[in-house]
């Protein structure tokens, strides 16, 4: 049974491009085959508490000695993770907000990287390597080389460090730039360009969605 997780973090709950590609995926994914199931989880519509202890940053093994962390959040951190582990491909909607991630995402983030159990530290284990993760990058602006914005892209870059670098899962990352052209009338020249990038992105979606799991 090919599983896709379908993580949302957009506020926009119309017209977001990155739920569009992330529900483009699901759709692609789903239509392999009635055994390739899909697994949502949206970070608006159901945030997640903040992490509310510094200890479930840690394996129960490297916690301080009488460190008390509530059941509940362990036992929801152990879903979160459980999710990932158990799903054969994520795809996760990323919109740059302020340079950087919705605060939704990063708390989904703070609850899945935790040394001695997703990440390894005292042992080599590293249960999610290997497991594809696709990030859909929507960001009104463009960050492209040569750009203005060059360098200052936050949202990627923590994403790669923490699901690939850290945890070993396999990251692609496809972008929709641009986005804000059709909203904003001094953008209205770069149209075009916005269209380009939504048109590939989709391009890509099919067929990672078509190729994965
Ligand atoms: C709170 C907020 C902050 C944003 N900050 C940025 C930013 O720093 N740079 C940028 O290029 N676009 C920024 N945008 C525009 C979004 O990145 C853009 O609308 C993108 O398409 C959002 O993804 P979505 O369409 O899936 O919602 C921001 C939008 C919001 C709502």
């Amino acid at each position: 049974m090919p599983r896709l997780l379908r993580v949302d973090s957009s506020a926009e709950l119309d017209s977001s491009v990155s739920r569009e590609l992330t529900r483009l995926f699901a759709d692609t994914w789903r239509d392999r085959g009635a055994e390739f199931t899909v697994i949502e989880r949206d970070l608006h519509r159901n945030p997640l508490p903040h992490l509310p202890a510094a200890e479930l940053h840690y394996a129960a093994r490297l916690r301080r000695a009488g460190a008390a962390v509530d059941p509940e959040a362990e036992a929801l951190q152990a879903q979160l993770i459980r999710e990932v582990a158990e799903a054969d491909a994520v795809v996760i909607g990323a919109p740059m907000y302020n340079w950087s991630l919705p605060s939704t995402l990063k708390a989904w983030l703070d609850y899945l990287h935790v040394l001695g159990t997703t990440v390894p530290f005292d042992t080599p284990d590293r249960p999610l390597a290997g497991i594809p993760a696709v990030v859909i990058s929507s960001r009104g602006n463009t960050y492209a080389a040569g750009t203005p914005g060059e360098g200052t892209d936050h949202t990627v870059p923590p994403l790669r460090q923490t699901l690939g670098v850290s945890m070993g899962m396999d990251v692609t990352v496809v972008t929709a730039e641009l986005t804000l052209a059709g909203r904003i009338p001094a953008m209205a020249s770069l149209t075009e360009q916005s269209e380009a990038s939504a048109s590939a992105a989709r391009d890509a979606v099919r067929r990672l969605a078509s190729a994965l799991g």
